[in-house]
């Protein structure tokens, strides 16, 4: 396939990757529930699952593959299938569902077309879109396009120095794993300007993209949680990777502009931020 065809496909893929995430968002944001509840719980007490995940992964699985039925699709309340094209759709229905539970406005459908081995680990993202439907906010990347915020071109900070960033990171949802991760972070705490946990890990990554914080990092995040957000800290400037080179993934993802990037590994391969036990 030449260059520009690729360009083109991203640019289609794009085009209804935001489709569906506004009309997911205008799904959870409209018919929001005044008592709602928890339908279920997945890897802990804590994490949760809505009834409006459920109709949010529905609206876009059934929207998505009405357009491309045959694209696999992978959605974080289990919405699986292998397609034929070599494109699979990620998709995260709410990311930030605690937030979004409490009513707290930092949440977002993330909507990501990506080709390869998700599962393996060994994919790229031609596509993304992560929306907001409580600020309205609208993060969309297109692969070698560039990041745009509502229509406008994004860039990383410049900050490079750990002391002088304001760093976000998050939690799972296991006790053992975020006793490790508090043990990082209490580490990594009096070494940059303040940390932030906003709740949803694909808008931490386009706070990045936009500079609204300097850098993100995290352990075990799904395919979901980072699919669309990746590229949009990508194609604004940023590294997004694991400790040493690995791609980003369950194990570990830093997200930065480069040179911030390169210190804020130093700091932090040391505390072994990738492992549940040291
Ligand atoms: C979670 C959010 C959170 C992050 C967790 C994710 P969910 O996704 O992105 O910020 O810290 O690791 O699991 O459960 O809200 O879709
Ligand atoms: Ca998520």
């Amino acid at each position: 396939m030449t260059s520009s065809a690729d360009s083109a496909l991203a640019h289609d893929l794009l085009v209804l990757a935001e489709r569906a995430a506004r009309a997911a968002g205008d799904l959870i944001r409209d018919e929001r529930p005044d008592r709602l509840g928890v339908s279920a719980t997945k890897t802990s007490p804590t994490d949760v699952v809505t009834v409006m995940d459920e109709r949010s992964e529905a609206l876009l699985r059934d929207l998505l593959l009405r357009e491309r039925p045959d694209d696999g699709l992978l959605g974080e309340e289990g919405g699986g299938r292998a397609g034929s094209t070599g494109i699979t759709w990620v998709v995260d229905p709410i990311d930030g569902t605690v937030n979004y539970l409490y009513g707290l406005p930092a949440y977002a459908v993330s909507v990501a077309a990506v080709t390869g081995d998700v599962r393996g680990g060994d994919w790229d993202v031609l596509a993304g879109c992560v929306h907001n439907p409580a600020s309205g906010e609208t993060f969309t990347a297109a692969r070698g396009g560039g990041a745009f915020l509502d229509g406008r071109p994004l860039r990383v900070s410049d900050v490079s120095d750990p002391a002088q960033a304001l760093v976000a990171t998050g939690f799972g949802y296991e006790a053992e794993r975020r006793r490790r991760q508090a043990e990082v972070v209490a580490a990594v705490l009096p070494q940059v300007r303040d940390i932030r946990r906003l709740g949803s890990a694909a808008i931490d990554l386009c706070q990045v993209a936009c500079g609204r914080v300097d850098a993100y990092f995290e352990r075990g995040l799904q395919p979901w949680d980072m699919a669309a957000g990746t590229l949009v800290a990508r194609e604004a400037g940023a590294i997004v990777s694991g400790l040493a080179g690995a791609a980003p993934g369950e194990q570990f993802v830093l997200a930065a502009g480069p040179s911030l990037h390169a210190a804020l590994e130093q700091i932090l391969a040391p505390l072994r931020p990738d492992a549940d036990a040291v």
